[in-house]
């Protein structure tokens, strides 16, 4: 009874011009590796929970790429949004869905943007969590130690006195700034969101209706209408109505009995270069590179994405990003990587 919700909608605009509106990064092959993000999420989980219980939400401009790159996820699984409502609404539809054909379901929501290295422990700490919230109306959060004052993720802050694996959570905030980042560094009980989410179909569903009634209102209207060959159709026309919030803001902030699950699976969210080049192997000069025929002459802390084709020499540069994709080239500082949204445009 354990179901995997990916949501896999974003538009990924720090990783430009690797990751574009029309092919986001959880469809590319970030690492190099021969599987996307969106591959390796569902890697992750296979054999924990069958093929038949993945839904995979996202955008029904990516339709084609979800079913290109996910063949043995049926096709009723993936949800499509008529447009992007950030991560709220995204969610309650998969889980007013699966509520409905599965009211005693367990949930796993998961990002489609990590790179998780213990893959073998990030199994556990997923069974262990489903097994918490089969037993409990609580929202389970994963927590990471955090390593930097980070302001591109949510933190969590953990009862500490609490001895047991799995921890109540004080307070959840999302995105602070960067001198409350470093506050809550050396604080030493907070650590951060890992954008995954554990709890059954029940506590889900009873999570929006407290926090956000009107958003519950909209999934009820359109709960008739689901596994109905109008569904695409209704969908349309009512999802659009959704407030655009992200789950962190709409529950994970205002909502009690949260509990998070302090674990360490080698786990990076892939927003920007920054974090790519952090991941990937390094020469001795720190630099990243994936492309089959680059060479590097007295250049170092760069990070390399050019096609497998393309023949690049690099000399003299350090601390730069240096990506290609589909004609555009991308030289950039990487300590500017934050403005690379703006340079998009
Ligand atoms: N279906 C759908 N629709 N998916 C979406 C949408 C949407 O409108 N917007 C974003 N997503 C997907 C992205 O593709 C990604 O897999 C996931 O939802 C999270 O969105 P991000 O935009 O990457 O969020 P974030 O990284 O800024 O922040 C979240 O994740 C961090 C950890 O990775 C928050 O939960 C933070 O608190 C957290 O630390
Ligand atoms: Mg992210």
């Amino acid at each position: 009874n354990n179901h995997v919700v990916i949501m896999a909608g974003g538009v990924g605009s720090r990783f430009w011009p690797m990751s574009t509106p029309e092919h986001p990064k959880q469809f590319i092959d970030v690492l190099g590796c021969g599987r996307t993000l969106l591959q390796l999420t569902v890697d992750r989980f296979s054999g924990l929970v069958p093929m038949s219980n993945f839904w995979v939400v996202t955008s029904a401009r990516y339709k084609s790429l979800v079913e290109e790159q996910l063949p043995d996820i049926p096709r009723s699984n993936i949800l499509l949004e008529p447009c992007m409502r950030n991560t709220a609404p995204c969610i309650a539809y998969a889980g007013w869905k699966i509520k409905r054909r599965y009211p005693d379901a367990n949930i796993v929501v998961t990002s489609s943007d990590h790179v998780v290295t213990d893959v073998e422990e990030f199994r556990r700490v997923i069974v262990k969590s489903l097994d918490f919230t089969s037993k409990s109306e609580s929202i389970l959060t994963l927590g990471m130690k955090p390593t930097r004052p980070e302001t591109g993720y949510g933190y969590i802050a953990a009862e500490i006195e609490d001895g047991s694996e799995i921890k109540p959570v004080k307070a959840f905030k999302e995105k602070p700034t960067l001198s409350v980042a470093k506050e809550y560094l050396s604080a030493g009980n907070y650590f951060w969101n890992a954008g995954i989410f554990i709890w059954n179909a029940h506590t889900l569903e009873q999570a929006f209706r407290t926090y956000c009634p009107a958003m519950a209102s909209v999934f009820d209207l359109l709960t008739p209408c689901f596994y109905r060959d109008d569904e695409q159709e209704r969908v349309d026309e009512l999802f659009p109505t959704c407030e655009s919030i992200s789950i962190d803001y709409a529950v994970m902030e205002k909502a009690s009995g949260i509990y998070v699950f302090p674990a360490s699976f080698g786990w990076s969210d892939l927003g920007t270069w920054g974090s790519l080049h952090t991941r990937l192997p390094h020469d001795n000069h720190h630099n990243a590179c994936v492309g089959e025929n680059v060479k590097l002459i007295e250049s170092q802390n760069c990070i390399v994405h050019v096609p497998k084709n393309k023949r690049v020499v690099i000399q003299g540069l350090d601390g730069y990003i240096v990506a290609e994709k589909n004609g555009t080239l991308l030289i950039c500082k990487l300590q500017d990587e934050q403005r690379i949204k703006e340079f998009s445009k």
